[in-house]
């Protein structure tokens, strides 16, 4: 079994010290930066926009993968390129015309996502699956850090490993709320390739270590 990639939650990060928090991410074996975009409109909560990201960016030195929560995602791609996000995932349930929004994603030269929530079946993506990089898999409902996770989603993995096997898609498996030392196991045996971790990485003694931890937990 491959080891799955680490993607810490900046939403669990401390706000007032921000660039400590990237460099502890930048020193540790995380793989991906998670920045989690909410507009109080398409989620019950507001987090941060365009100025937090460039900082971040300034000092990362892995990839920004970018998480919107936002009801229009359309009339905002090209900011988000503007302000270093690499790989850009909108949500299903946010898009009216999604196969539209993912192929302007990849024409601004970033990877493309969807994410999905609790609610929506995975076969839903059946005629999107090839044309993405990534599927984010909600375990929680979006809007808040340090939710419980739904067990359900290790039925949704696995069957969104079948489709992607059976429609020969590259698409990735990214599991995204709750993600803990006790379930990351089995969330990579059911096939997740990325895992993103807010407060179990922040909440933790040792951020570093614990993002080790969940690399290695196969
Ligand atoms: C929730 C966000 C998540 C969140 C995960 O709406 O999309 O990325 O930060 O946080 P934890 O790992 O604490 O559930
Ligand atoms: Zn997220």
């Amino acid at each position: 079994m491959k080891k799955p990639l680490i993607a810490p939650s900046l939403l669990s990060a401390d706000f007032a010290n921000l660039q400590r928090d990237v460099e502890m991410i930048n020193n540790s074996k995380a793989d991906w930066f998670h920045v989690d975009v909410m507009d109080g409109v398409f989620v019950p909560n507001i987090s941060f926009g365009f100025p937090v990201i460039k900082a971040v960016k300034k000092h990362a030195k892995k990839p920004l993968d970018v998480h919107l929560m936002i009801a229009d995602a359309d009339n905002y791609l090209q900011e988000f390129k503007n302000a270093g996000a690499d790989i850009l995932t909108v949500h299903y349930e946010a898009c009216t015309h999604l196969h539209r929004t993912i192929h302007a994603i990849k024409a601004l030269g970033m990877q493309a996502g969807v994410a999905i929530n609790p609610h929506t079946p995975v076969s839903f993506l059946e005629d999107i699956i090839c044309d993405v990089d990534l599927v984010l898999v909600m375990s929680v409902n979006p809007g808040f850090g340090g939710q419980k996770f739904i067990a359900n989603t290790f039925y949704k993995v696995a069957t969104l490993n079948q489709m992607i096997s059976t429609e020969k898609s590259k698409a990735k498996i990214e599991v995204d709320g709750g993600v803990d030392l006790k379930n990351c196991k089995r969330l990579v045996e059911e096939g997740a390739d990325i895992l993103v971790a807010g407060n179990t990485v922040f909440g933790s003694e040792n951020p570093a270590m614990t993002i080790e931890q969940l690399q290695n937990c196969i």
